[in-house]
């Protein structure tokens, strides 16, 4: 097991397994691709056991988790780390540059479906974790791995294996890479995260589409209704107008003033990035606060009618919409649920029958970078990237992390390894083999630096 790689031969291999993991169509939401999804656990299971760990396949009744873990050394620190095979649909493929799962490096980067979301960076901590191995035969700390495949639709089947196996997943941390460096290079713990609320809602009009000549004017439009409601969630300036929806909003205390402020990214960084002519939202904040640290309600899809070629004089009998709002602590996405809810139902315009599907939900997460396991963190990432990280909120959602808090009791460190221009869920998808190489030293000093702290 334990012979001495070079360096050539070391990122050979690492770059070997990167390809073999982002040709799997891992994809969660999509039933045919059940069994790449098991392929696919099945290979990260063996590839952690070939690292040197006792792993195993975990059945959750959904799509399976892989569960590995070092040896237990009791006198040791314990820690979680977390990552998910599982990937978003690549559509739209035409706008693919290369296939979605057929991985390819071009300027020193990798391009495929998940080589950011999350397969490049939970295979930096599998690498790390090997090479001290390999180097020492033993690690600073106990290590458990979790890797699910639900993680991109919610980690439906997830809280309950938690709850089962509390006791095997017993640690003092979690270390999860599934965020961002918030600039190139840059070195970035993530203190909070959105959580998320997903609601669909139909508008019911006539038992079948009608002749808009025989009928428009006189019967009330699905499609048209359910634009006025979708209209009616936000006012002129860009707040969310549903009655209540920040009252439980916790205010930004000074030192997050301080630590945003002192951010690397400025509004034009994220217009160019989002290849806008302008940035809108919310008054009264820069663009990293309205992504990071307030809540938003965001219209994912609207549909319904004639979409074919041509014209169509129809008076469709409905239309749908899919939304999910992105909420920050102390927001509860039951609560939020209720009140968005009720909100349409006021509003929905005679003649037309309103029809409300509520979807998953997670809670926001937040910790305190400035508690033991956050100092731990930051001097992790000040070794591996030389330099003092930023603070940063994350504008997107990892729902398992509160669940970890909430069912496990431990806190998580969130050490992205994603670059800015990363195109996740985006056509061109791809990773950085940098970042690949950083988050391998991240990982080796975290677990050193978690090893250090004392006891709280
Ligand atoms: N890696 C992301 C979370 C993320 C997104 C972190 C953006 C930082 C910035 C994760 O895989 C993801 O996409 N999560 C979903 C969760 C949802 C489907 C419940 C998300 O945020 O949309
Ligand atoms: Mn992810």
């Amino acid at each position: 097991m334990s012979h001495p790689q070079s360096l050539e031969e070391t990122f050979r291999a690492a770059l070997g397994h990167l390809c073999a993991f982002l040709r799997f169509p891992s994809i969660s939401t999509q039933a045919d691709h059940r069994e790449d999804m098991r392929s696919c656990a099945m290979w990260v299971d063996a590839l952690l056991r070939d690292s040197g760990l006792e792993s195993r396949i975990e059945e959750t009744g959904g799509h399976p988790c892989v569960l590995a873990k070092s040896p237990r050394d009791p006198s040791k620190r314990t820690v979680l780390i977390y990552g998910h095979y599982d990937v978003q649909p690549p559509d739209p493929l035409d706008e693919w540059e290369t296939p979605p799962f057929e991985p390819v490096v071009r300027d020193g980067r990798i391009f495929a479906r998940g080589s950011t979301d999350n397969k490049g960076q939970i295979l930096a901590h599998i690498l790390g974790v090997a090479e001290t191995l390999r180097e020492r035969g033993a690690l600073p700390v106990n290590v458990i791995f979790l890797i699910e495949g639900e993680e991109e639709i919610g980690s439906p089947s997830l809280p309950g294996a938690l709850e089962r196996l509390k006791e095997e997943l017993a640690a003092d941390v979690a270390v999860v890479s599934d965020t961002g460096l918030v600039a190139d290079a840059y070195p970035t713990l993530t203190y909070a995260l959105r959580g998320i609320m997903a609601l669909e809602f139909r508008v019911l009009g006539p038992v079948r589409d009608l002749h808009s000549g025989f009928f428009g004017g006189a019967v009330a439009n699905p499609l048209d209704a359910a634009a006025r409601l979708l209209a009616s969630l936000h006012d002129a300036e860009g707040r969310v107008a549903v009655a209540g929806f920040y009252d439980a909003v916790r205010p930004v205390a000074d030192w997050e003033k301080k630590a945003s402020a002192a951010l690397p990214v400025s509004d034009e960084d994220i217009r160019a990035l989002a290849g806008v002519d302008v940035l809108t939202g919310e008054p009264g904040y820069s663009a990293m606060d309205r992504i990071g640290a307030r809540p938003t309600v965001d219209v994912n899809g609207f549909g319904g009618g004639y979409q074919g070629e041509g014209t169509k004089t129809v008076l469709p009998k409905e239309a749908f919409v899919k939304l999910t709002c992105r909420l920050v602590p102390n927001q509860a996405p039951r609560e939020i649920q209720r009140l968005v809810s009720e909100h349409l139902k006021e509003r929905c315009p005679p003649g037309v029958r309103l029809e409300i599907l509520p979807g998953h939900h997670g809670d926001p997460f937040f910790m305190d970078p400035d508690s033991p396991f956050g100092r731990a963190a930051r001097r992790a990432l000040v070794r591996a990237f030389g330099r003092e990280p930023a603070l940063l909120r994350e504008g997107g959602s990892i729902p398992i992390v509160a669940d970890f808090q909430k069912i496990l009791g431990i806190e998580t460190l969130l050490l992205g390894l994603a670059s800015p221009d990363n195109q996740a869920h985006s056509p061109n998808e791809n990773f950085p083999l940098a970042n690949l190489e950083w988050g391998i030293r991240l990982n080796k000093a975290a677990l050193e630096e978690i090893a250090r702290e004392s006891a709280d």
